[in-house]
């Protein structure tokens, strides 16, 4: 993720001139501060952007990117600003939702704060492929709980300051 402003408008406005006809989607790191979120947003808004992705890894030392339930709460309170912020401008944006999923819980609770689509790595790596299956019956019956009838009517109801 670039977090140099001119760059990264650059970078957009160089896409843009590809005309690429498929959905672009720009990964956010969950260690931005609120100004850097909000300069981010408003020069993507301006470009050939599809939707966010919140989070990709967080930088806890020189070692590198960690995921997993350490980035969770980061993620999840980047995923809630950025919808709101969103949702200010008046522009319809694809909200990926992804950092530390290991649960229906975990996936219903980016769901709430405005995710759209959920996306998880370190939960399959510990539990494996079936917890997908897992996420998805146990997505259904947290659905049927709040009387939602599909993952659409519960984007972003549970989204106060987070
Ligand atoms: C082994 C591994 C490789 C990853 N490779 C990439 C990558 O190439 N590009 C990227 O944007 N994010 C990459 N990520 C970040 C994940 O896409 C995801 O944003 C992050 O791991 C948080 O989700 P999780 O807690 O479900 O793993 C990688 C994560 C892991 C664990």
């Amino acid at each position: 993720m670039l977090t140099d402003p001119e760059l990264y408008s650059k970078l957009l406005t160089e896409i843009d001139k590809l005309k690429i006809n498929k959905p672009i989607f720009v990964k956010l790191s969950p260690d931005l501060n609120k100004r850097q979120i909000d300069i981010l947003l408003d020069i993507s808004l301006k470009h050939n952007i599809s939707g966010f992705i919140c989070s990709n890894l967080t930088k806890c030392d020189e070692r590198g990117g960690y995921s997993g339930k350490i980035v969770e709460d980061k993620s999840n309170s980047l995923l809630s600003y950025v919808y709101r912020k969103i949702k200010k401008s008046g522009k319809k944006y694809v909200l990926i939702g992804s950092g530390g999923i290991f649960s229906a819980e975990d996936a219903y609770k980016k769901i709430k704060l405005g995710a759209n689509l959920v996306e998880l790595i370190t939960g399959m790596i510990y539990n494996g492929p079936g917890l997908i299956s897992e996420i998805n019956y146990g997505l259904v019956k947290l659905l049927e709980k709040d009387g939602f009838s599909n993952v659409s009517e519960a984007v972003g109801v549970g989204n106060k300051d987070y």
